[in-house]
């Protein structure tokens, strides 16, 4: 049972605490963490395949060798060590950069709290997709931005819309444009070519900047990849992280950005944290460096899309005709929608009932829209697994849309 507090700091509390948003996902962390419960919530990587006792001599290694350094404040910016590991990454995508572009930061997540300080003002307008991931929602809305939601389909963020957005925002243009245009989180999808070439006409055509955040790019299951947007622009503001390919709890992400943002992100970070931790720096510098990450990533991918199959295999034969749901190629995620007068926050507590865990979908959207969405994850579980939380989820979702719709046709629910 809940206990009701009175919050008597009430009127201390800043106004930004009222536009903060809490995250479902972290809130459904112990409900998924129940060994009786199927999670298709979290985007957690399968750090169990993990090579540790690799890993482990990766962290002996940190401070046999480094340990004076690793144990020591740092510089703000991150270690030169760590910095080269990121440029030998970025080669990878053909995108060719040294130390000097590159902040290292605590994970992609700091990145993106960095970017909201750097950039918004209470009040002004930024962009992001819709849905969108909901971590970047609630790091922005700290800084009380007016965001501006732009849909996407199979090929990503629709461009037309977006030309529509800049048009009717002339006049106090947005700050910028966020968007993950490679396995989508939520959506799983990716944006083709010729609309990232869109995009980029757009924001260089009303002088607005691009932020590329790109966790999931190296995991692909299918396909051929589509260069980053930084490649085709660098002006394009470049998020990375180790959180997928390697470990999150480690902690580590980066910033590419051109030398003067690099500057005031810099100045940014001061004030945020002093210095990232030198030690998980020297941990990332070890594994990259000295144990065989790419097998291990292979691993990791084979093993991802053996789950997203099996996942879209039990998509097909259990879900409802009246659920739809993306195709991904890559990444961790996949999105669903069903009809209109489908709650899928109030249907969750049926489906943990069930023993499933998902996101509902209102949360990944700006202004509270997609009520009727959910977020599935293929990453976590294993395959029989998944396909059994599909199985259970479709009965969820089939009684109520049937209890809905009687509703609707007596009259007693609008949607
Ligand atoms: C799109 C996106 N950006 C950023 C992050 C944060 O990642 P990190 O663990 O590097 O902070 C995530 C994590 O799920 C994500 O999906």
């Amino acid at each position: 049972m809940t206990r009701m507090v009175f919050d008597e700091w009430g009127s201390s509390y800043s106004s930004r605490m009222q536009t903060m948003r809490r995250s479902a996902v972290r809130d459904l962390f112990a409900a998924a963490s129940r060994s009786d419960i199927i999670s298709l919530s979290g985007g957690m990587p399968d750090i169990g395949k993990l090579p540790l006792d690799l890993v482990s001599k990766a962290v002996a290694a940190a401070i046999d060798e480094e340990g004076i350094s690793a144990l020591q404040y740092g510089s703000t910016d991150g270690r030169i060590q760590t910095k080269e590991i990121i440029c030998m990454l970025m080669r990878d995508f053909e995108i060719e950069v040294t130390p000097d572009d590159i902040i290292i930061t605590a994970g992609a997540q700091q990145a993106l709290d960095l970017l909201g300080k750097t950039f918004i003002n209470p009040g002004d307008t930024i962009i992001t997709e819709a849905p969108t991931y909901l971590g970047a929602l609630q790091a922005f809305s700290a800084y009380e931005p007016s965001i501006v939601g732009i849909p996407f389909d199979d090929d990503g963020m629709r461009t037309d819309l977006l030309e529509e957005a800049l048009e009717s925002n002339r006049e106090s243009l947005p700050k910028f444009i966020y968007t993950i245009p490679t396995f989508q989180n939520p959506g799983g999808v990716t944006m083709s070519l010729e609309r990232r070439k869109e995009l980029l006409e757009l924001a260089n055509r009303f002088g607005v900047l691009v932020i590329e955040d790109d966790p999931y790019g190296r995991l692909r299951y299918s396909g051929e990849p589509v260069p980053c947007l930084r490649k085709l622009d660098e002006n394009v503001i470049y998020l990375g992280t180790v959180s997928k390919v390697f470990a999150p709890g480690l902690r580590t992400g980066w910033i590419i950005a051109p030398q003067p943002i690099l500057n005031k992100i810099n100045l940014a970070k001061q004030g945020t944290d002093l210095c990232g931790s030198a030690l998980n720096q020297v941990v990332v510098e070890h594994y990259f460096n000295d144990t065989p990450w790419r097998k291990t990533l292979e691993r990791l991918i084979a093993a991802y899309s053996v789950r997203k199959d099996a996942m879209m295999a039990a998509l097909n034969e259990h879900f409802p005709p009246e659920a739809s749901y993306t195709h991904p190629d890559g990444g961790f995620f996949l999105w669903v929608t069903l009809p209109k007068y489908v709650d899928t926050g109030q249907m969750l507590s049926l489906a943990l009932d069930s023993g499933v865990t998902y996101v509902p979908g209102d949360g990944c959207y700006p202004n509270g829209e997609g009520r009727n969405s959910m977020r599935i994850a293929f990453c976590y579980e294993e395959p029989d697994a998944i396909a059994e939380a599909i199985r259970r989820l479709a009965g969820v979702i089939e009684d109520r849309v049937e209890l809905c719709r009687a509703f609707v046709n007596a009259g007693a629910l609008k949607y």
